[in-house]
Order: C-alpha cells, then structure tokens, then sequence
C-alpha cells in the first residue's frame, strides 16, 4: 500500500467516522473524534446546494479546528459542476480532504446519477473523480463507493481501479450493493479483494460493531483502515474501546448508565445551542435519543417517551427517572440476596 495521506502514517491503522446524513453532524463527529475517531468526514454535500449557497448547505459545511482531519464529502454526477463545487469548498472551510459519494442508494440522489448511479457508469465515475482531483490539486481526493450495483454488477475493485487510475488517494468500500440498502451482511469477501486490486489505501466498511471485529476483518482482508457508522450512533466511545482491543487483546467495558446519560444530555444542550431553538433542536434529537438508548433498560418504554419530548426539561425528568428505577432496582437485588457487598454496578452498565 503507498499513501502521502498523513493518517494511514500515523497512527497507521486509522479509524474514520461513517459519514452519516442526519448523524455526523458537528457535535456527534466532536463527540466521536474524543472517544478515539482518527478521520471525520461530513455528511454529504449536494454540489448543486454548494452552488446556491444556501444556509442548510453551509451548515453541513461548517466544522471546527479540532475535527482535523476532516473531508467534505461532495455528491452529483456532473463533472463540471462536482469541480467547481469541490473548488468553492476548498475556498470556504479549507478541508483537509474532498471525499466523494459514488454509494448512496437514495432514489432522489441515483435519479440525478448521483452516489451509487455512478457504480454503473463508469465512464462518467471517472470523469468526476479526474475533474475533482484536478480542480483541488494538490488537495487529497478520496471516494466512499459501495461493492457494485446489484448482486449483479458487483464491480468494486474495477471502480477502484480506476479510482486510482484518476488520482483518488483512498478509498472507504461498505461492502453492500446499492440493491440491498442496509439489508443482509456486508460482503467483507469482495472488500479484501479491493485490497488485492489496488495500492492507494482501501477502508473497511459495513457492520463492524467490536474492536475483535474490526481485528478480524482486518487480518482477513488488509484493509487500511476501518470506518464504523451505526455502531457508533449508540455507542460513539466505540473507538476507544477497538483501539484498547487492539492495544491489549481485552475488550474495554462501555461507560456507565449515568455516563451515557450525561452524554444525551450534554448533546441535548449543544444541540440547542447550535438550533438556537430549544423545541427545534430537542424534535431533532428525537431519532438520536432512540439510537443512545439502545440496549438501555426499559428501553421500550423509554422510546415511547422520547417520541414526544420538545425540551431539555422533558429529558432531563425522564433522565432522572430512569436512574432512580435502576437504583431503586438495585438495592431491592440487593436487599433481596441479603448482601452487604457494594453495589453491583455493571447492573447499570448497559452495552
Ligand atoms: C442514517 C445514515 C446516513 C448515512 N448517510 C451517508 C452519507 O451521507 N454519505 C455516505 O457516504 N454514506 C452514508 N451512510 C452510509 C454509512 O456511511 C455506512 O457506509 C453504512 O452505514 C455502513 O456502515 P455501518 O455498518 O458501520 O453502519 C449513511 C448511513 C446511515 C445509517
């Protein structure tokens, strides 16, 4: 593998944050890149919205000095147009990479011939990827593409190829086709034989969920680095705990309920501040709230909640509420063994 980009130097096995439509905003990517994210990217940006300048566009722009290093991640499937947007990015925020989209299965984005429309077209693949390398120079330019098509038209290691061919410096594969969404398993296979295929460096993507996962998949394949995505909506320390894996073989218990707790409300704030309206920003919060909940006792219960909740004064209540049942229930444990050792905490330590 040859690579000029700093982070695959050190420290040598990257972990990147999925880019997330609606998720890796600025304050989860904030969150994640301090629980051990190496590389964050941004949710992706239409080009024609970097052309019309509007608000919304700008706000997906917008990241802070600590993120670094951080890609914009660019979508269409017009060449002249995907140059141009890359270039008034550049001028903007200054990233430190362009990333480019050829694996979003949305219909309103492939009816445009945007992100995975281009896996069947590779003539036109090439030319965004040549003309935005151009356009950026001596900018890196990397692309996040899906293993093909459909079952079909699996053609990942073609397309990096001639990814490659065009300049692109790395390349993040989710080894799902376009036809499955996010059904069935990534197909881990047909990533280690992109590895094989190419020598510009080559990130692992699709269900990684482990730190022994992550080791797995990269002593099969040789992938350069991972990219984890939903594990990290529910779990963003994530990455500390596959980078303890890898340090020590053991796995690293995630925080405590209380902790987590203070994590969704933290967000709740900052995501306030960042609306600056406060029934705004917590209705956003909502699909978030049901991902930092998963496997929370009485979750069911607690979803049901989170469904209608408009301030951080609902939150914080059902916050308290919560922890006070799992206290109460387990002293009652407690007092019903009869023990008088301390509390058993990892009852309130939930994955
Ligand atoms: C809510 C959501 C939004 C996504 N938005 C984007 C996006 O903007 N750009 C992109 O390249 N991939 C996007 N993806 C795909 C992820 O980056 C990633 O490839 C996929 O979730 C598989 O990784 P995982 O199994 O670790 O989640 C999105 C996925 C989800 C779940």
């Amino acid at each position: 593998m040859r690579s000029s980009l700093p982070w695959f130097q050190s420290p040598r096995f990257p972990l990147y944050l999925a880019p997330m439509a609606g998720v890796s905003d600025k304050i989860f990517r904030q969150f994640c890149k301090e629980r051990g994210a190496d590389v964050l990217v941004t949710e992706f940006v239409s080009a024609e919205g970097v052309f019309r300048r509007n608000e919304r566009t700008r706000g997906y722009l917008d990241f802070d000095e600590c993120e670094r290093p951080i890609g914009v991640q660019l979508f269409g499937g017009n060449a002249e147009h995907m140059a141009e947007a890359a270039k008034q990015v550049v001028d903007w925020v200054r990233p430190d990479f362009i990333d480019l989209n050829f694996g979003c299965p949305v219909n309103k984005v492939v009816a445009k011939n945007g992100g995975s429309a281009l896996l069947k077209d590779c003539p036109t693949l090439a030319a965004v990827a040549e003309a935005v390398v151009r356009a950026v120079a001596p900018l890196p330019v990397t692309a996040k593409i899906r293993i093909g098509w459909d079952a079909d038209s699996i053609n990942a290691s073609r397309v990096a190829k001639i990814l490659e061919e065009t300049g692109i410096q790395a390349v993040a594969v989710h080894g799902r086709t376009r036809a499955q969404g996010y059904s069935g398993e990534a197909d881990w296979k047909v990533i280690g034989e992109v590895v094989q295929a190419v020598s510009i460096p080559v990130i692992g993507n699709g269900d990684l969920t482990s730190g022994e996962e992550v080791i797995r998949r990269r002593t099969e394949t040789g992938i350069a680095g991972a990219m984890i995505g939903r594990a990290a909506m529910s779990a963003p320390w994530i990455f500390n705990q596959v980078k303890h894996y890898f340090a020590t073989g053991e796995q690293l218990a995630s925080p405590g309920i209380e902790e987590k707790w203070a994590l969704i409300q933290r967000h709740c704030q900052l995501a306030i501040e960042e609306w600056g309206r406060e029934d705004q920003a917590i209705r956003s919060m909502r699909a978030r709230l049901m991902a930092y909940s998963k496997g929370f006792p009485n979750g069911k219960l607690l979803r049901e909640k989170f469904q209608h909740v408009s301030s951080l004064h609902e939150i914080n209540e059902i916050a308290s509420e919560h922890l006070m049942v799992g206290r109460d229930s387990v002293e009652s444990s407690v007092s019903r063994s009869g023990s008088t050792e301390s509390r058993p905490t990892n009852l309130l330590s939930i994955d």
